[in-house]
């Protein structure tokens, strides 16, 4: 009887941890262990984690300051402060933290100002909130990536039509290649994991409809 019992804790336990296959490739399936690929950003709904970086990236990558400068190499900076707008998210990566809060939010850069970031609040843009998913049940370093195109400030600050998917292909297509900021210089791959996310509407922030897919992104610093 104990020992039946056992066995199925053994079996549940061993079901629950994600798979070998996904750490290779440098992140961990977030519904593989009861987390999701849509973050929290209020009740019953959540904004798509369309972009991964890998865990496989360079180790600077993958720190604060070193997503920061690649962040920079393709066009974002810091959130102009004077005009944040929109509360902090939180998100479950399946990796035995729970839901934690956002790492760092960032919007484009539309020039080499103070101001750029500024301007963006105003005019739309694209934008980006960072999960890390290093909890010790999954940890694989990776970062995912809330990104979404902006309408401008005067149209209240939500997501246009079709904005996750375009803000994603954007950061994509800025990130791809060599890029470089502050004498680091990067190759990154991208490589499409194909519907993980549901298709459609459902559960979605502002009822934005998604196609499903997030790109996984390979850093590496020259
Ligand atoms: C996230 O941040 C909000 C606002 O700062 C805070 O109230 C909340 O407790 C935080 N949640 C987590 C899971 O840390
Ligand atoms: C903001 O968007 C609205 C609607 O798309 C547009 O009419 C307006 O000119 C935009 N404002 C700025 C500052 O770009
Ligand atoms: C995991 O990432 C979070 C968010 O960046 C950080 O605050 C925390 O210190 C990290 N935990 C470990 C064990 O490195």
């Amino acid at each position: 009887m104990l020992a039946s019992a056992l066995l199925l804790l053994a079996a549940s336990l061993v079901n629950a941890r994600p798979s070998k296959v996904d750490a290779d490739v440098g992140f961990f399936d977030p519904t593989a262990n009861g987390g999701s690929w849509l973050d929290n950003a209020g009740t019953d709904v959540g904004e798509p984690m369309n972009v991964v970086i890998s865990g496989l990236s360079s180790p600077d990558v993958l720190t604060d300051d070193g997503f920061l400068n690649f962040a920079r190499a393709i066009g974002f900076s810091e959130e102009c402060l004077d005009i944040h707008l929109g509360a902090p998210q939180s998100a479950n990566l399946g990796d035995g933290n729970g839901f934690v809060n956002q790492t760092i939010e960032l919007r484009q850069d539309f020039g080499n100002s103070e101001l750029g970031t500024c301007l963006e609040s105003l005019i739309g843009g694209n934008h980006l909130r960072v999960f890390r998913q290093n909890g010790s049940e999954a940890n694989s370093g990776a970062l995912f990536l809330a990104v979404s195109q902006e309408e401008n400030v005067t149209e209240g600050h939500t997501i246009v039509p079709n904005g996750y998917d375009i803000g994603r292909d954007a950061l994509v297509a800025a990130a791809v290649g060599t890029t470089s900021f502050d004498g680091v210089t990067y190759s990154t791959t991208p490589e499409t994991l194909t519907a993980v996310m549901p298709i459609g509407s459902a559960g979605v922030n502002h009822g934005i409809s998604i196609d499903g897919n997030a790109i996984l992104l390979t850093v590496n610093i020259d």
